[in-house]
């Protein structure tokens, strides 16, 4: 963030307190906060979730490891799905799909089951079992849903892999979990046009020999390659939807539920692991109160990708726990125009929206007429999350969104965290724009400053201090990076890895990373991975990247880079480099600026000084170049910046 976004941010002091009939009917209450954090979990433990077998220890924690709801058996799907039918729900909408092109299903509850049982006894089919890893590589149409569902029915852990990476980070991950079967679609659509989803595939797939078997479900129906003997049209094989064909397995609470593959400060991405009964009652009990869930009257929609973890807790896991009936959109929201978003709120009569700053930036710039073309009456809460929310898109957001008439709320949370943490509850809370207010009830957050001590009311670094439920229980077979990224930094506590700063009122105003990880659209991305792939160039001798501010995408990408002997940089140059690191990692790591030149800004010892190079991205006035080996490359580069071709991201 921008030096001037954070005064912004300290400078905001319009108050919303709740509304006096929003909380009259809110699912949380002012005494929520007075629980004590034991009893809370306890209770949502036993309310929000059906335990095969109940559990018999709440949590134990041998720091860095958590366990939570110790001894209980359950099954993820039967949560999501099964119990509801069971229940008489079976009529309800889980989904209201509708895709790009404009075709739409409605999937109820029990055709939700009969999927998830068809896809269950498919993937039996192609071998997998209890444990067998499966990686999923989709778009977003309810078999997306349906996929993981099933592995979660068989106790099969999945790795989701969002449709916009590229085959290398599709196959690292393959390989990184030792992945078995994958399941994926001819193709997707985005902005009108095809993405190659099983082309993408098959080359990730000559990358990772242990994947034996491809299940290729078909979608926009084009023709696609399909390897004999290893890959299958779901809609080819037979398989029973009867659900005493395919029971529920009991799973321990703690057993493997997926992994969401994140970057890191290192080229590899970190298998974070979520395992079963925690992250299900953590991800249910905070979508009930933050989102006020009434299940028999809401239409909630959260319009992130289930490739990222807000899908998986807010799309897929939270919300099928708690009966929810949803909308689930294919497609872009600039297609086929700006309005399509709120044709989709006023044809489902959303009630809760969920998206993302960089969302609500784009659509500020085209305009609030498309909004205003549509019914947008059905609305009653606006949630945002993925970066820091500047004050001017949150009124924005609620004038012209909700009407002046919604809460908004500000949710902090991490693929590591599993579930929302800081959050105001709507009819509670009084909210700051800008400022993600407090702890949710049962977690216990603070701000610490470098030495490690606690800042009552300041800025410094955000940590938790005690394990929740969704808690990560680690990076997939890599003990010591999880202990170092996570616990090293201020021992006893969990070190999130942003800045913070904490008011008179006790509320949290998050300030974004502290460490070299960019937030560009909500998406995280490290400056080394992205430095990986452009040395990964046979051009190129060395590349530093870092973030810039932009006024839409959060952060944009600056890549600094040296070419090979007499190779001078050049528009054309500047296509291949970007496009190349599209290829090795996916289109939203693309740099938007590339400044090519002779030198980078080194210390005496060699280490490249991002710090300038951060400077130089953002037009400020240059800090201490004393240290530098030679302090007039600096200048050289702001030079180049300053004349280098502009962003066409
Ligand atoms: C990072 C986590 C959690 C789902 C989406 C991103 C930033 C997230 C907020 C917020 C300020 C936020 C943080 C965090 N972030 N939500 N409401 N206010 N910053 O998940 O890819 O794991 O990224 O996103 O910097 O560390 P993720």
């Amino acid at each position: 963030m921008s030096d001037h976004a954070i005064s912004t941010l300290l400078d905001e002091d319009r108050r919303f307190p709740p509304d006096p009939a929003f909380a009259a009917q809110a699912n949380a209450k002012p005494e929520i906060y007075d629980r004590d954090p034991d009893e809370f979990w306890e209770a949502e433990g036993r309310e929000r979730v059906s335990w095969f077998e109940p559990f018999t220890t709440l949590s134990e924690w041998e720091l860095p490891y958590a366990k939570w709801y110790v001894g209980g058996t359950l099954n993820v799907a039967y949560n999501c799905v099964d119990r509801h039918v069971e229940a008489g729900l079976g009529d309800r909408v889980a989904y209201h799909w509708e895709g790009e092109p404009g075709d739409t299903r409605t999937v109820t509850y029990a055709a939700l089951q009969r999927d998830v049982v068809r896809m269950a006894n498919a993937l039996k089919e192609l071998g997998v079992r209890k444990g067998t890893p499966v990686a999923i590589y989709m778009g977003m149409i309810p078999e997306l849903a349906v996929a993981m569902l099933a592995c979660t029915r068989l106790g099969a852990p999945h790795t989701v892999v969002f449709g916009g990476f590229s085959a290398d980070s599709l196959s690292g991950r393959m390989v990184d979990m030792g992945c078995e079967v994958l399941v994926t679609q001819d193709e997707a659509w985005r902005r009108g046009k095809p993405v190659p989803l099983k082309e993408t595939a098959d080359e990730a797939m000559a990358d990772a020999p242990g994947v034996h078997s491809c299940l290729v479900v078909r979608r926009t129906g084009a023709e696609v390659p399909m390897t004999a003997g290893r890959d299958r049209w779901y809609h080819e094989l037979e398989v029973s939807d009867d659900p005493t064909s395919c029971p529920c397995e009991p799973m321990d609470s703690e057993d493997l539920l997926f992994l969401m593959y994140t970057s890191g400060t290192t080229a590899k991405p970190k298998g974070i692991v979520h395992t079963t009964a925690g992250y299900l009652v953590g991800v249910a009990a905070t979508h009930h109160y933050i989102f006020d869930l009434k299940p028999e009257t809401d239409v909630y929609w959260c319009a992130a990708d289930i490739g990222w973890i807000t899908g998986h807790s807010y799309i897929v896991y939270g919300p099928l726990c708690n009966a929810t009936t949803s909308v689930l959109y294919e497609g872009t929201p600039d297609f086929p125009d700006h309005a399509r978003w709120w044709s989709i709120v006023e044809r489902y009569g959303v009630t809760i929206l969920y998206t993302a700053p960089t969302a609500i930036r784009a659509h500020m710039k085209w305009g609030p007429e498309y909004a205003a073309k549509h019914d947008l009456s059905s609305l009653r809460l606006l949630g945002s999350v993925g970066e820091p929310i500047n004050p001017e898109a949150w009124i924005w957001y609620q004038q012209h969104i909700g009407g002046g008439r919604c809460p908004v709320v500000d949710t902090w949370w991490q693929t590591e965290t599993g579930m929302i943490l800081i959050t105001p509850l709507p009819g509670v809370t009084t909210t700051k724009p800008g400022s993600a207010t407090k702890p949710f009830p049962g977690v216990v957050a603070g701000v610490l400053n470098e030495q490690g001590e606690r800042v009552e009311q300041g800025g410094g670094y955000l940590v938790l201090e005690r394990p929740w439920p969704a808690i990560t229980r680690g990076i997939f077979g890599d003990d010591g990076r999880f202990r170092a990224t996570y616990w090293e930094r201020f021992p006893g506590f969990y070190f999130a890895g942003d800045g913070a700063r904490i008011d008179a009122d006790g509320d949290f105003w998050l300030l974004g990373r502290v460490d070299d990880v960019m937030n560009v659209s909500g998406h995280r991305i490290s400056t080394i991975e992205v430095e990986s792939a452009l040395v990964d160039h046979p051009k190129v001798a060395e590349a530093a990247v870092c973030g810039r501010s932009d006024a839409t995408t959060g952060q944009a990408i600056v890549a600094y880079v040296t070419l090979k002997g007499s190779e001078e940089g050049s528009v054309e140059m500047l296509d291949v480099l970007r496009n190349h690191v599209a290829h090795k990692i996916g289109a939203i790591a693309k740099p938007a600026n590339i400044v090519f030149t002779p030198e980078l800004p080194k210390t005496r010892s060699g280490k490249i000084m991002r710090r300038l190079l951060r400077d130089v991205a953002e037009h400020r006035a240059l800090g201490d170049t004393t240290t530098l080996a030679d302090p007039a490359v600096v200048n050289e580069i702001a030079d180049r910046a300053a004349g280098s071709p502009a962003d066409d991201a």
